[in-house]
């Protein structure tokens, strides 16, 4: 963080300090992890369900933080003391960003590939400049000024993933760090079970470019409708990107390689450039192009945007995490999330690598679809065979209709077994597993990727086994 008083830091979020001197000045990070803590820093105490941050405020100050702002006073503490520590990190993090002028904050959000893309952005603005992105999916109340609080007068970009759970949640997340350049990649069913409908969902989200300045930049994706339509909620500047003929930034000519990975020409208001990507899947067409166009409104060069894109990696983990075993399987580890969209992408890039090798995909629960929960398992399980996916492992009896879905559809030369748990799953995929198989893993978090880490530590199977 910047350094501050701590009389501005109280006048900051509106609180009152207690035991400690207006003068001193916040020179370390804010932290509300004590273990975290370091010398100057300020800790952050939240009355938690489980743990009260309060009980380890004099640890904190041992540990060289200068004061705790919570909502408690504490014996010998020296603390800001506030109403609701939440919303005053918000507010803390609003007066950093307000201090650092040759700050560009940009934002997105998206149902699926937030992360994905954020970690695209900001490998781009790296190469710009001095670059902030919060680490995984840190993307709401807290995360979002956790983030924006570790920007200081060396930062020139500040990357900020912004998630939606409801109503004005994007419009308070914009107005902790105010965005100039918003991204919106695409409207879907994710977290559909909180909002009841895609409706609301798209309404949520085009809050993020409702909140943008008459000079700010609107980046859409023209090739989903709900996102192009959010063009009439802003008064910023709107470039569209996709694969729409009218699309500023375009990607033409498509073409994926035996791993998935996209070539295209990009198309661009400046010219036209050859790009190859080394990530996999269809989607991540998409997602770089979104990247691109914000590059580009930061003045990137185009040469130097194709080589970037080129050079562009994973970064957050467990998703779309391509590897090879020694034994020849290759593994699409996608297991960090699920949603339908997410699960029709991996798919896809399942069966494009599936073109001459056998294909197994093994799919877990999609958590928070609400009403949609059946609809969007059969859907996903449809799919699967549609797109000829030899063998589908369905993990769980919540994620049966997958199952259901599979077999039901037409014409399906593939099998689908549903089995019981990640360990059955991990026993059935060590009895069947080929010399030359693709197999995907992918469920909504926590237990699908067990799955996924026992074929990474599995590299090598022994000899003689069961087949
Ligand atoms: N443009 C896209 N369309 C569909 N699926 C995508 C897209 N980009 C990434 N994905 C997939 O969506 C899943 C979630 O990716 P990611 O973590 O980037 O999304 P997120 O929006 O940040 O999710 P969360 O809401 O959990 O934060 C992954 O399986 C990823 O491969
Ligand atoms: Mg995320």
């Amino acid at each position: 963080m910047i350094p501050l008083t701590l009389a501005e830091v109280a006048a900051a979020v509106d609180g009152r300090l207690v035991a400690a001197d207006p003068n001193t000045r916040v020179t370390g990070p804010v932290e509300f992890d004590s273990r975290e803590v370091r010398p100057g820093g300020l800790f952050v105490a939240f009355p938690g369900e489980k743990v009260d941050g309060h009980d380890y405020a004099a640890g904190a100050i041992s540990s060289g933080a200068v004061a705790v702002l919570g909502t408690r006073a504490v014996a010998r503490v020296p603390m800001v003391l506030v109403d609701d520590a939440l919303a005053a990190m918000g507010s803390l993090a609003r007066a950093v960003v307000d201090r650092l002028p040759a700050l560009t904050v940009i934002g997105l959000t998206g149902s699926s590939g937030k992360t994905s893309t954020k970690d695209l952005i900001a490998q781009l603005t790296a190469r710009l400049g001095p670059t902030v992105a919060p680490p995984g999916s840190f993307n709401n109340e807290l995360g979002h000024p956790y983030t924006a609080l570790q920007a200081d007068a060396g930062t020139r970009y500040l990357v900020l993933e912004k998630g939606a759970r409801g109503p004005g949640h994007l419009r308070y997340l914009c107005q902790v760090a105010p965005p100039r350049i918003a991204v919106v990649i695409n409207v879907g069913v994710a977290h559909i079970g909180e909002f009841g409908s895609v409706d609301a969902i798209a309404a949520a989200k085009g809050e993020l470019v409702e909140e943008l300045p008459p000079d700010g930049v609107a980046v859409l994706n023209a090739d989903d409708p709900r996102v192009r339509a959010m063009a009439a909620r802003t008064t910023a500047r709107v470039v569209l990107v996709g694969e729409a003929v009218d699309a500023e930034v375009r990607a033409v000519d498509v073409t994926l390689d035996e791993r998935g990975r996209p070539s295209y020409t990009l198309v661009t208001p400046a010219g036209r450039a050859a790009v190859r990507l080394g990530l996999t899947g269809r989607h991540q067409v998409g997602n770089s192009l979104a990247a691109a166009a914000v590059a580009l409104e930061l003045g990137m060069p185009l040469d130097e945007l194709a080589g970037a894109l080129g050079a562009l990696g994973l970064v957050s983990t467990r998703r779309m995490d391509v590897f090879d075993r020694t034994d020849g399987v290759t593994v699409i580890d996608d297991s960090y999330n699920a949603n339908p969209a997410s699960t029709a992408a991996a798919l896809r890039a399942l069966a494009g690598m599936g073109r001459t090798r056998r294909t197994i995909a093994v799919l877990g629960y999609l958590a928070e679809l609400g009403e949609f929960e059946r609809d969007g398992h059969e859907e996903v399980g449809r799919l699967a065979a549609d797109l000829g996916v030899d063998r589908l492992l369905v993990v769980g009896e919540s994620a049966a209709p997958i199952h259901d879905g599979a077999v039901a559809a037409a014409n399906w030369g593939g099998v689908s077994v549903l089995v019981t748990d990640q360990e059955a799953a991990v026993e059935a995929l060590r009895r069947e597993l080929l010399p030359g198989d693709v197999v995907l893993v992918k469920g909504s978090r926590y237990r699908t990727w067990e799955v996924a880490d026992a074929l990474r530590a599995e590299a090598v199977r022994t000899e003689g086994g069961s087949r």
